[in-house]
């Protein structure tokens, strides 16, 4: 096999030079043999499917893609049983994060050696390593519902040297109270509700971080502080995007399965350029916190004229809207359909953004408490224009 040393070293000290490796962590990078942890099947994403890429086909590109500082490893599919012909699948269901994620987040994550911490989503069982390695084998609890995963992991973490961190097959958003109360909790998996849990079993001061996101915008980083009476508060610190939790995975929706009738649908026009809607990472975070359950695709014509069009879509409530742009127009027809009218409602979300002076992430804070987690605005606004948005636990 080729000698990986030097292209571990080379992304190591590629993470240094973009500034996102924190410099406490870097011998964990060193040390850690990221190819050790993932299978020889990956899958990579052409078009709508994911396609195997073995290891014994092409061991280099193998290997160099492990140590690839910017690149994701789709490690399983549709938890583990591809749904097409030859292994292709449908649905990513575990990865090995991008390092450079992987290091934002543990700079996120303020751990010092000695202390303990509990990580949501094993997967390959890399990160719990560079958890351990830093902070003490024995400190680290991480937790994978695929027990596959799970089982995988616990081996790889073994033969690296790392055989003290415990690895629990279960579902993360109970946490695991036998080895609570933690310093950290680190997921790496997405939610849209912090589990309760994860608050009650960090110790006061501790802090929580986890990917977060609504149906609209599944990318941002959270990191909580915990109180001393079972609650948490922060804001969002960075922009990630990350599979779901397990339990808080929405179902893959399709614009041709959603989208019926529509010769019956509701015709309107608007000022609003679609794209405003979706470019804006600051405009979507707002409008995916005020327009619960609504997902949008983005479909571009197939000649080069430069149209669009923006689906809306609830399939829950079976509603949906459309948007058409073309070039040098100056209103939009939409379309809806279903007990929501969702472009109503992402316009007039939009509406409050800009007029509310374009808060951006940082200015959402975040409250999880037993009964559920709140988010409002923090700063300057004025106080008619601040919303509360509370979502049930
Ligand atoms: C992005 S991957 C984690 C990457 C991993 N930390 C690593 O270093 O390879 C997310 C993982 O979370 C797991 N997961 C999803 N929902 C979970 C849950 N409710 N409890 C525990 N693990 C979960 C998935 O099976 C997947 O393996």
């Amino acid at each position: 096999m080729t000698d990986p040393a030097p292209l571990l070293r080379r992304m190591v000290d590629d993470l240094t030079s973009t500034g996102v490796l924190d410099p406490p962590w870097r011998e964990a990078f060193l040390a850690v043999p990221r190819h050790a942890f993932i299978p020889d099947t990956i899958w990579r994403q052409q078009r709508r499917e994911l396609v195997p890429f073995h290891r014994a086909d092409d061991p280099l590109r193998w290997l160099e893609m492990t140590y690839a500082p910017t690149q994701v490893l789709i490690t399983q599919v549709d938890d583990g049983n591809p749904v097409g012909p030859g292994l292709i699948g449908d649905r990513i269901s575990s990865s090995a994060s991008q390092p450079n994620v992987v290091a934002l987040m543990l700079a996120a994550l303020t751990a010092e050696p000695g202390m303990t911490v509990c990580e949501i989503g094993t997967g390959t069982g890399y990160n719990a390593a560079l958890l351990a390695h830093r902070l003490g084998a024995q400190n680290v609890t991480t937790i994978e519902v695929d027990a596959e995963l799970a089982t995988r992991a616990g081996g790889a973490l073994a033969a690296a040297g790392y055989a003290r961190v415990t690895v629990v097959t279960g579902d993360g958003a109970h946490g695991y109270p036998p080895r609570a109360p933690y310093d950290r909790i680190l997921s790496t998996a997405a939610v849209g509700q912090v589990p309760s849990a994860w608050v009650e079993q960090t110790r006061p001061g501790g802090r929580v971080v986890t990917p977060w996101g609504t149906a609209y915008l599944n990318g941002a980083l959270l990191a909580l502080t915990v109180g001393e009476d079972n609650t948490a508060t922060g804001r969002l610190v960075d922009n990630v995007a990350f599979m779901w939790l397990r339990d808080q995975r929405l179902p893959l929706t399709w614009v041709r399965d959603c989208v019926y009738d529509e010769d019956k649908a509701l015709v309107s026009h608007t000022h609003i350029q679609p794209s405003k809607v979706t470019d804006d990472y600051h405009a979507a975070l707002a409008i995916g916190l005020q327009v619960p359950e609504c997902e949008y695709r983005f479909c571009r014509a197939k000649d080069d004229s430069g149209e669009y069009t923006v689906w809306f879509l609830d399939p829950s409530s079976r509603s949906w809207a459309s948007i058409d742009y073309a070039p040098g127009a100056e209103t939009y027809e939409v379309n809806q359909l279903g007990p929501r009218h969702l472009w109503d409602e992402v316009e007039a979300a939009y509406t409050w953004w800009v007029q509310a002076n374009s808060p951006t992430s940082d200015q959402w804070r975040f409250t999880i408490t037993p009964t559920g987690q709140h988010v409002d605005l923090t700063g300057t606004l004025r106080r008619e224009h601040a919303p509360t948005i509370a979502k049930g636990a």
